[in-house]
């Protein structure tokens, strides 16, 4: 099956009312951060992992998005109150979404091929490395859910999500979620679902320490890691699968400085496996490797701070939130965020 082909599955599943279209439908949806990553798709069209992955969601930083029917010639996204290009990455990458559903057919229709209107709030701060494709997608295709009230489950939602982006799948969920890598080859079974405990004392903080555009994707950098990194293939499955017995039980236990330790473990084993790729892939740059000594230092001193990086230079720190005054102290320009 194609994506198209995994999107009629979905619908047709569905008890569509035809007669119930909204005006417009409208979702929020959290951007989410790993706890134990995500790296490397055993079907690069469908991002389909090659392992299970466990994330935070952000509260409510994340995307709005209203969607609406539009009369124009073309579908019109408008981020943030700017109308985006018709040949941009971003333009094309919502336009060919849509596409999904708008050639979806029942019985010879296709019922939502429609041009539409976006109206997307994004307030995840500009260029911190954060994936505004996770919230994105997770937030189009609910608000798609919503206008014509199809009333997918979450599960759908999150499988339709993926089809946009990977880590999309997870940001259907608030708090801790787990993104099952399943083992339909058609990732029928690939969706996340939430753990429902929560850890009120969990802080992060985005550290912004490069604005650049990265100057590799996430895709690319996970197939040339997949297709060369002796590192990747012999040893990251058993690192995540040792990661996430251990982040399971630090949540359970409500151990932040287990879940701290863990995820700062599996970050740096996950840019490990990048290292040992031919060519090296590091997204990591002399202020991201600082900081990183920075919190180690902070760490012998008796202060219990953690982070975890991404496909990006910037950092995400972990820490206790009765620490958050000393810790805004010493990182001055850190963005913090309440989980829960
Ligand atoms: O879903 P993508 O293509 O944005 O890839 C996400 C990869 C990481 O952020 C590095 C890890 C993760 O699990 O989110």
């Amino acid at each position: 099956m194609n994506k198209q082909q995994i999107v009629e599955k979905i619908l047709d599943n569905n008890n569509f009312d035809r007669y119930r279209v909204n005006k417009h439908g409208q979702a929020f949806a959290p951007s989410n951060i790993a706890l134990v990553k995500y790296w490397g798709k055993s079907n690069t069209v469908l991002n389909i992992p090659n392992t299970d992955s466990l994330s935070i969601s952000l509260g409510n930083l994340g995307s709005d998005t209203q969607i609406s029917i539009y009369g124009g010639n073309e579908d019109l996204v408008i981020v943030n109150d700017l109308v985006i290009k018709n040949d941009t990455e971003f333009y094309l990458r919502v336009k060919n979404y849509l596409d999904l559903f708008r050639n979806y057919k029942t019985n010879g229709e296709q019922l939502f091929n429609y041009n539409y209107k976006l109206e997307i709030k994004i307030n995840i701060p500009i260029a911190s490395g954060l994936a505004s494709s996770a919230c994105g997608f997770a937030a189009l295709v609910q608000a798609f859910d919503n206008l014509f009230n199809l009333n997918l489950s979450k599960q759908d939602l999150s499988i339709l999500a993926r089809l946009g982006s990977g880590s999309a799948s997870r940001s259907i969920w608030d708090g801790f979620v787990y993104w099952q890598k399943g083992n339909d080859i058609y990732g029928m079974d690939s969706f996340s679902y939430p753990i429902n405990t929560q850890l009120a004392d969990l802080c992060i903080g985005l550290l912004i320490l490069s604005t650049q555009q990265k100057a590799i994707g996430s895709t690319k950098a996970m197939l040339d890691t997949c297709a060369t990194s002796v590192l990747y293939n012999k040893a990251w499955k058993f690192q995540v699968e040792q990661d996430l017995q251990l982040m399971n039980k630090a949540i359970l236990s409500q151990d932040l400085e287990l879940l701290g330790e863990t995820a700062e473990n599996n970050a740096l084993a996950m840019h490990a496996t990048m290292l040992a790729a031919k060519p090296a892939i590091m997204y990591s740059n002399k202020d991201s490797i600082e900081a990183i000594y920075k919190v180690w230092e902070l760490r012998k001193q008796g202060l219990k701070i953690y982070f975890t990086q991404d496909a990006g230079p910037n950092l995400k720190l972990i820490f206790h939130s009765r620490d958050l005054t000393k810790i805004q102290n010493i990182f001055t320009n850190i963005q913090v965020i309440q989980a829960f």
